[in-house]
């Protein structure tokens, strides 16, 4: 049987990087597809930025694949596109999520002597932190929101990051600002025990502050950062500047029941309907979810190579060029199918005479 896709497009340029993404996976293997909405899409629709039908097909599926949720159209009163997301990553247990920034031979604010050898995993706690902790609230005058952290959050999504270093350089460095929070002194103790575990991978602690400075700074020194949510998330998109552009970053968000692949960025709306958002994060997100989501490695690094290969000839305007959506997803395909020809093809067997 066809493994299935839970399909959520979004908002923004959600529906154009998706329409990217699932080309180039149509094109690795065959997959039935199943579109739910989601975010400012299904709020337009329902109300509801996730509606029971989303999460019911989501739980259905072998994995889902976001474009990006969010706008200014949603930014007043109502329920927030955003609210979807979240609500969709606690539904499934989603807790650790995965987002590397490799570099890909793009120009980068960065000088390329710092950014050529940089490979850094962020691994984020996707449920934990001031995101989801109760109390929360506002009024005219006050609003707040609770940091909370558990040590049961902090266990798994660090088992996850130790795990994910040993795919790796064996390497961890946990984020968080335990010279002042108690949450983030939780997080330290728990993320020290976890690592009594992993002996055969290094770990060192960072505060966010200097670890923001270091990662510019240094970035090719580091392998694994383990955040928690909001350090993860911030962190995430500077890692985009090692990169050349946020738009190239992919994630998989891993857990109890089906993963979600998305790229980092959002929705961009300014970009929106132009044809020239760069789908690379988007299809670099199929690449992991053909790893994470369907067992499929081989695939990941073909989808890889060819992303390599064809920004060296074609890119969108954030990463300095001037091609559109479809061009660089073109050439994408071109080289996948040079590279899997080339993988395939059995080699030619002449016989005398001919
Ligand atoms: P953003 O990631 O949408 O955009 C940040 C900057 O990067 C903008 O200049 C944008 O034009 C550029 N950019 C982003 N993706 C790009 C791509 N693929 N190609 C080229 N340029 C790209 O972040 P924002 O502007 O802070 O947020 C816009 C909306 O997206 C908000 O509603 C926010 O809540 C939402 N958002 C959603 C997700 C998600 O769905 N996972 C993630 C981040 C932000
Ligand atoms: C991300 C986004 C989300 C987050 C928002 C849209 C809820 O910024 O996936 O990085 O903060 O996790
Ligand atoms: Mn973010």
């Amino acid at each position: 049987m066809l493994p299935t896709i839970t399909v959520l497009r979004g908002d923004g340029v959600g529906p154009e990087v998706i329409e990217s993404a699932l080309s180039v996976l149509g094109a690795c293997l065959p997959v039935k597809l199943k579109e739910a909405s989601v975010g400012g899409e299904a709020i337009e629709a329902t109300g509801d930025p996730l509606p029971p039908e989303t999460l019911a097909a989501c739980r259905e599926g072998q994995a889902v694949l976001l474009g990006a949720v969010g706008g200014p159209r949603w930014e007043g009163d109502g329920p927030r596109p955003e609210e979807g997301l979240l609500r969709l990553r606690r539904e499934l247990g989603l807790y650790a999520n995965l987002r590397p920034a490799k570099y890909l031979g793009l120009p980068t604010p960065l000088h390329e002597s710092l950014v050529r050898q940089a490979d850094v995993l962020v691994v984020r706690d996707l449920l934990g932190g001031v995101y989801f902790g109760e109390p929360r609230g506002s009024n005219p005058d006050e609003a707040f929101n609770t940091w909370r952290q558990t040590r049961e959050q902090t266990t798994r999504v660090a088992h996850a990051g130790f795990r994910e270093a040993r795919r790796r350089r064996r390497r961890v460095t946990s984020v968080d600002k335990a010279n002042v929070l108690e949450a983030s002194r939780l997080w330290r103790t728990v993320v020290t025990d976890v690592g009594k575990q992993y002996p055969d991978v290094e770990l060192e602690h960072r505060y966010i502050d200097a670890m923001s400075f270091d990662l510019i700074k240094s970035p090719q020194r580091f392998d694994v950062v383990l955040c928690e949510n909001l350090f993860g998330d911030i962190l995430s998109d500077e890692a985009g500047a090692i990169v050349g552009s946020i738009g190239v970053l992919p994630s998989a968000s891993i857990g109890q029941e089906t993963p979600l692949f998305e790229p980092v960025h959002g929705s961009a709306p300014t970009l929106a309907g132009r044809g020239i958002v760069n789908p690379t994060g988007a299809i670099l997100s199929v690449a992991m979810l053909l790893e994470y989501g369907l067992g499929r490695p081989d695939l990941a690094r073909s989808v890889e190579r060819a992303v390599l290969e064809a920004l060296r000839e074609t890119r969108t305007p954030d990463i300095g060029g001037s091609s559109t959506t479809a061009e660089v997803t073109g050439a994408v395909h071109r080289h996948l199918a040079w590279l899997r020809w080339q993988e395939t093809a059995e080699p030619v067997a002449y016989g005398w005479g001919v």
